[in-house]
This record gives structure tokens, sequence and C-alpha cells, in this order.
């Protein structure tokens, strides 16, 4: 069971960010990631739907013999994870905006939210914003459209810099000093936003403390790989096995055969 495989599961590339984190603190241990791609962007699908197909692409990864699971999706973390709590017996580690760390971090006390507009309106999200309230005053927008350009390989083009240029400035105006990455496609735009905003933003994403919390909990199952398992990835996508070796390529420099997944049908959405 030790040297079973972790799966990382998002709706398409963006986990992608999560994964690399995890392969550098934990080389020893498995991966199998899944890239949604067919279904991306979650952020404007119906909240039943996320929640429904989460649950869908999850039970896969059981069925590969997973022995712990990453949703490296803020959008089906704050959606699916406590369905997927209640129906799978193996630990499930989620992510979701780190707005703790930002304020902790803000000197203005004006901290930047860019997630999706699913993590925004969901209740968890609306929990972890009240359990920070006076800490810092929290600017929160909803970067549309980013995710389908990143999901194209486009993490600097114009359009990405039009969209951030619009969801940036008026944090800037009003004081923000910080800005929380709430979506995990979003560290694929850290360079991007770096050239717009020079060191005017400390960027925050959770990509490294999602991969402590991993290490945390499979030690605390005594499911940590042995010291000399040899690490076998598998990467699989919904859409495009060849997009994702190439984007997995790019974004991490790391040259993996890829699969096309067929997890059909999808639960319906309306
Ligand atoms: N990467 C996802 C997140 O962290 C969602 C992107 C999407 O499908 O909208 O929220």
């Amino acid at each position: 069971m030790n040297n079973a495989p972790i799966g990382i599961f998002d709706s398409g590339l963006g986990g992608l960010s999560v994964l690399r984190e995890i392969r550098a603190l934990l080389p020893q241990e498995s991966l199998i990631y899944v890239a949604d791609s067919k279904y991306a962007p979650y952020g404007e699908k119906p909240e039943h739907f996320v929640e429904a197909r989460t649950l869908q692409v999850c039970e896969w990864l059981v069925a590969q013999g997973c022995k712990a699971l990453v949703i490296a999706c803020n959008t089906a973390t704050m959606h699916a994870v406590q369905t997927l709590r209640e129906k799978l017996a193996l630990p499930i580690i989620g992510v979701e905006p780190g707005l703790k760390p930002a304020a902790a971090a803000s000197r203005s006390k004006v901290v930047g939210v860019l997630a999706t507009g699913n993590t925004l309106k969901s209740a968890k999200f609306g929990r972890l914003l009240a359990s920070l309230e006076g800490e810092s005053r929290f600017l929160c927008e909803a970067g549309v459209g980013l995710v389908p350009l990143i999901e194209q390989g486009d993490v600097d083009g114009p359009a990405v810099r039009e969209k951030l240029t619009t969801y940036l400035t008026p944090m800037l105006e009003a004081g923000a000093d910080t800005l929380v990455l709430g979506c995990t496609h979003y560290p694929f735009l850290s360079d991007t936003v770096r050239e717009l905003v020079g060191d005017r933003l400390t960027l925050v994403d959770t990509g490294d403390a999602i991969a402590r919390q991993l290490r945390r909990k499979l030690a605390e199952h005594d499911m940590a790989a042995s010291a000399d398992a040899v690490p076998s990835d598998r990467y699989t996508s919904t859409k495009d096995a060849a997009h994702l070796r190439a984007m997995a390529a790019a974004l991490l420099h790391v040259d993996a055969p890829a699969e096309t997944l067929v997890i059909e049908p999808a639960p319906a959405f309306d």
C-alpha cells in the first residue's frame, strides 16, 4: 500500500502547479495526475456539476489504487470536498485560497483575492472570509476568462495581460500590497503578474503548503512510500494527452508520456 500512487486532480492544467511542489517535496512518491480539461473551466459551471464530476473523477482515481487524493483545485474543493470525505475512505487533501498567510504578509492590510466565480460564491469560502474578519480587507475578484487561456497554453499573451490589468488595477488603487492566487491555474501567471505590477504585490499561492500537508497526512496514516521506492507517474487528460504532455513540458520542464482518459458520461449540467 505504501508504494501505491497519490491521485492529484484538477479541472485542467492548474493542478500541475501543485504537482510541481509535491514532486519536489516527496520525490519517492508515485503520482497519477488527472486534468479534466474536457470540462474546464469548473469556475463557471453549475455548482452541482462541479460536485458530481469531482466525485466521478475521484472514484476513478480510487479504482486505480490510489492511497490518498489531492484535490488540486480550489473550485472543486469548495464544492465537493465534504461529499468526497463522506463517500471515499482514504485521506483527502483539499486546497483553499491562502487568505490567512496573505493577511499575515500584508502590511497595508488590504489583500486582493483572484479566484474563480464559483470559489468566491461558495459557502466554504464565505466561512473562510468571515473567520478572518478584522485581519485585513479582502478585495475579491473573479478571474473570468483566465482559465480557458491558460488551458490553451497562453500565460503571457495580450488577452492575459489585458484581463490581469482589469482585475488588478482596482486592487492596487485601493491599496492592496498582497495578492492571493486563489486558483491553481494562476501560479502559471506569476511572471506576467510580476511584469505588470513589479514588486507592488506580494504573491501568495498555497502549492508548497499543500505538499507539506500531504507529507503530514501520509506520515499520520503511516503511508509514506519507502525510501527505496522507484516512483512512476501517470499524466492523464480527459481532453488531449498530447496537449497535456506539451504543457507539462512547457510549465514543469518534465517530459512525461500522457494518456487520454475517458470518464463518461459526465453528470448532466443544466
Ligand atoms: N484550477 C481550479 C481552481 O483552483 C479551477 C479552474 C477552473 O476550472 O475554473 O479553482
